[in-house]
């Protein structure tokens, strides 16, 4: 909780930070509830840390070169979460792999956007990997995180056709632009309680979703 007694959520990113703008973007268009409370960036030169501090919103870079470990580097993670009085966590293009010491006890309350439609294509490259398997359709799916990659109970899907005419690049932007749409939907639904993950299950409105609710609706 933060300390205006809002529910708080931290973005943890290592790049670009598209995403976190989106968010920014809809809590100054009353569309999501509040900005992140909290950025944290793996890397130094992270445009999401200047998108942060544009905002007024704290960023901190967290460098796991100073952790021998995943482990010890997901403690350093929780405890700058727990000063900020963090209660959901969000990764937007944040390229590490988290300890499941801290994963774990994050279940439920952390969420990740991966650029496919899981479980087709965990991992990298995922746009490439869709046109060279000659697939109709991509996108991008939100999930509840769980200790294994790109594997936890899937929550939203953003879908398109893919054209012949497009490259890893043209995908890459037209499904970002849909990410764009639906990350700041998602986050609202966990912050208003909407959505949540029960016995390995997401939970939406009470209701055990059976399929992941697609975008554009
Ligand atoms: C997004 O496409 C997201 O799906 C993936 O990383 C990318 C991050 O982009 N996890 P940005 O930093 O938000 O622009």
């Amino acid at each position: 909780m933060s300390a205006t007694g809002r529910t708080a959520y931290a973005v943890l990113l290592s790049g670009f930070g598209s995403n976190l703008q989106a968010l920014i973007d809809a809590a100054e268009r009353g569309e999501l509830n509040s900005p992140p409370s909290l950025i944290i960036a793996d890397r130094p030169n992270a445009q999401g840390l200047v998108r942060g501090k544009a905002a007024g919103i704290q960023t901190r870079f967290m460098s796991p070169a100073e952790h021998s470990t995943r482990a010890g580097y997901g403690l350093a993670l929780q405890s700058a979460l727990t000063d900020a009085g963090i209660d959901y966590v969000v990764l937007a293009g944040f390229m590490r792999i988290l300890a499941d010491e801290f994963v774990v006890p994050w279940g439920g309350r952390i969420v990740n956007i991966h650029p496919s439609l899981l479980p087709r294509y965990p991992g990298l490259n995922t746009h490439r990997r869709a046109i060279e398997s000659g697939d109709t359709q991509h996108g991008s799916t939100v999930h509840f995180v769980v200790p294994e990659l790109d594997a936890g109970p899937r929550i939203a899907q953003f879908r398109l056709n893919i054209r012949r005419e497009d490259t890893a690049e043209t995908l890459k932007q037209r499904v970002q632009a849909g990410e764009h749409e639906m990350y700041p939907k998602v986050v609202q639904w966990l912050l208003e309680g909407r959505v949540e993950l029960r016995d390995g299950h997401t939970i939406l409105d009470g209701k055990r979703l059976t399929e992941p609710v697609t975008f554009p609706g």
